[in-house]
């Protein structure tokens, strides 16, 4: 591929940092647009500036204008409101709904061709809103979600067990709500099993950690995390630029997979330049098979309440 060309949606914390990853590692030229004026071309002017300390391969421009964004490889959708302390992600689906479906439509008039990656709340309900009105194939629609859950997980395991985080493959599945699915089985460090190496109720403590991981940071700073949020999807974005088919959890679409019967909902996918190469169908037992109905059922019933808004 040529230059990759970029744009994230929302200069906000999410935005930025994930323009700031991208610019770092010399992925592409990003564009940062924002709908507030002067947000976009502050941050990439100061990110711009910054290249003059550590230098770095991608050019930076923010904007309000839609048009300066045409022909990106990926757009990624921070914008829309994040969490305060006692809202619940459920809690932003109306207001998120509608930014959803009008930066969705921007995409499809200014990159016909992108693919998608949403990283706004609730997230398996905002990257349904984002495939249904772009008409994308549904490949190309994918949600920022398993990255960072998985990364929690790996977080919390690698400070329990001392171990090196870099050793931790995780799988999660499921909505990203309190309700996630992470799934001990398919945890590894360094290739053993999680379960051989930490207590059940130990592994349990971690989950409900990881499933409360998004709010434990939201009471601390009073707003959503955002560092995290913006590695996991700079991870997704260097999977798709280098074709690399990397295996990592993500929302993306399932109809036959796990009896999940059309809805997009966090699974184990290979990613590569198309998209979603292939989502990968684990053998899971009852129980995980059951905490996956449970959790595949709330993100239903959610965007069965967003098909009404758009
Ligand atoms: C979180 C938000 C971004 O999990 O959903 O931190």
């Amino acid at each position: 591929m040529s230059k990759a060309k970029i744009t994230v949606v929302g200069a906000g914390n999410v935005g930025a940092t994930t323009a700031q990853i991208i610019a770092s590692k010399g992925l592409g030229d990003v564009v940062l647009l924002d709908i507030v004026k002067g947000m976009g071309e502050g941050k990439a002017l100061d990110l711009a500036e910054a290249k003059g300390v550590y230098a770095s391969a991608g050019n930076l421009l923010g904007t309000t204008d839609w048009s300066l964004t045409v022909n990106s490889d990926i757009v990624i959708i921070t914008s829309g409101m994040p969490r305060k302390p006692g809202m619940s992600r459920d809690d932003l689906l109306a207001k998120n709904a509608g930014i959803v479906k009008s930066v969705t439509e921007q995409i499809v008039r200014t990159s016909p061709n992108c693919i998608i990656i949403v990283v706004c709340n609730p997230l398996d309900a905002m990257t349904h809103v984002a495939a249904k009105v772009s008409g994308f194939d549904k490949k190309r629609v994918i949600g920022m979600a398993g990255a960072l859950d998985s990364a929690r997980f790996a977080c919390f395991i690698a400070e329990e067990l001392g171990v090196d985080i870099g050793d931790i493959r995780g799988v999660l599945m499921g909505g990203h709500g309190d309700d996630m699915v992470p799934l001990p089985r398919f945890t590894s460090i360094a290739g053993i099993p999680l379960p051989e190496l930490m207590a059940p109720e130990k592994i349990e403590a971690l989950i409900e950690r990881a499933r409360k991981g998004g709010i434990e940071i939201v009471n601390l700073l009073g707003y959503s995390a955002y560092y995290a949020p913006a590695c996991g999807a700079v991870k997704m974005v260097e999977a798709i630029l280098n074709d690399s088919k990397t295996i990592m959890s993500c929302c993306a679409y399932c109809q036959g997979e796990y009896g999940i019967g059309g809805a997009f909902v966090g699974v184990p996918v290979m990613l590569g330049s198309g998209g979603v190469a292939n989502v990968l169908t684990l053998n899971l037992n009852e129980k995980e098979t059951a905490d996956l109905n449970e959790s595949v059922n709330h993100v239903k019933a959610l965007v069965e309440k967003v098909e009404k808004m758009i």
